[in-house]
């Protein structure tokens, strides 16, 4: 017995956490009912009297050192995610509790959420299911347009002018119809389309589309807030490129790149050996869409912009396979929480 007991304080002595779950990982193993600690007192009972005393003892001493390392680990941890723990409100969207329990598209989204919200842009939300002027019409796809190709659309059977959104624009176009300039807002969400799914491609996937409308927005101010957005999400040394591109909603408009995060440039299979990697589309919006809107293109510019939110995560993290983030293998989850 008071083998064990010496043995477990030493164990306790050295332990490490490397988040708050993880110190509530460690009070479960040792002080829960069924804990380490617990079942030695349990044992207690059965100790002859002649050294009940001297293991008494112990047993209180190794239980008070094992609150006071769990207190000590505690301590380590930022207070705002202690107090957030304790007031953990298990009603609310897994990925809103903290710390731990997040899927990594999650995490991804709320890091572009946090950038783009140190610079002033609020989120907007939209419908899922979309009718064909938000998704396509509005934006300056005209019905025969060829650029509707580029998005293969999951129409609903019964009614050709309802769809699943392509993309997240359609929640530029209701905010621009329904919001006086400046816009700074920022569009995350699920969008649909109809790929087959392979390691690079998949029926639906997650977006963050940008808008800035004001007076006198010009490239420039695309160029510099999309240049501040690549360093604060892959690092202070990514550079980026700027590709001219076509989008009927955009013009000019521009496909950019960044210095691949893994080779540093040099060349690899993630980045095919050019150290490019592509990360968004962009533009200045048309005023076309502008004047759908009921915008004056006279007096207001502005540029969008918009994201794969998988993409960047499979940059960031280093997956090969887009597949993972759909099938709920704990075994892949686990990986980014260290929760489960
Ligand atoms: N909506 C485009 C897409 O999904 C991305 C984009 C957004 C491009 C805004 C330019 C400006 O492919």
């Amino acid at each position: 017995m008071i083998e064990r007991i010496n043995r477990l304080v030493a164990e306790v002595e050295s332990l490490k956490a490397a988040s708050l779950v993880e110190v509530e990982e460690i009070r479960l193993k040792y002080l829960s009912k069924k804990g380490l600690v617990s079942v030695l007192f349990d044992d207690f009972k059965s100790v002859p009297a002649d050294t009940k005393r001297e293991v008494g003892l112990l047993l209180n001493d190794l239980k008070n050192k094992a609150h006071q390392k769990i207190d000590e680990l505690k301590s380590g941890f930022d207070q705002d995610e202690t107090a957030s723990l304790a007031k953990l409100d298990l009603t609310r969207p897994a990925e809103n509790l903290q710390p731990g329990s997040r899927h990594p598209l999650s995490i991804v989204r709320k890091q572009i959420i946090d950038i783009f919200g140190r610079i002033g842009f609020t989120v907007a939300d939209g419908p899922e299911i979309e009718d064909d002027w938000h998704n396509f019409s509005a934006l300056n796809f005209t019905p025969d347009h060829p650029a509707r190709d580029m998005q293969d659309t999951f129409f609903i059977a019964t009614n050709p002018d309802i769809l699943l959104r392509t993309h997240t624009s359609s929640v530029q176009i209701r905010t621009m119809e329904t919001t006086k300039p400046p816009i700074r807002m920022i569009f995350p969400g699920r969008v649909f389309r109809n790929e087959a799914i392979s390691a690079r491609a998949h029926c639906i996937f997650h977006q963050v589309e940008g808008l800035y409308i004001d007076k006198n927005v010009s490239f420039a101010d695309l160029k510099q807030t999309l240049m501040y957005f690549a360093k604060e999400m892959f690092g202070e040394s990514t550079k980026i490129r700027l590709r001219p591109s076509y989008f009927p909603f955009t013009e000019p408009s521009g496909e950019m790149d960044v210095s691949c995060n893994i080779c540093g440039g040099v060349g690899c299979n993630i980045c095919k050996y050019t150290g490019w990697v592509e990360i968004l589309g962009c533009g200045m919006v048309d005023p076309n869409a502008l004047e759908n809107c009921g915008i004056d293109s006279q007096t207001y510019t502005g540029f969008a912009f918009g994201m794969g939110i998988e993409r960047i995560t499979m940059l960031k993290y280093q997956i090969k396979d887009l597949r993972l983030f759909f099938e709920n293998d704990v075994r892949f989850l686990k990986q980014f929480t260290g929760a489960f």
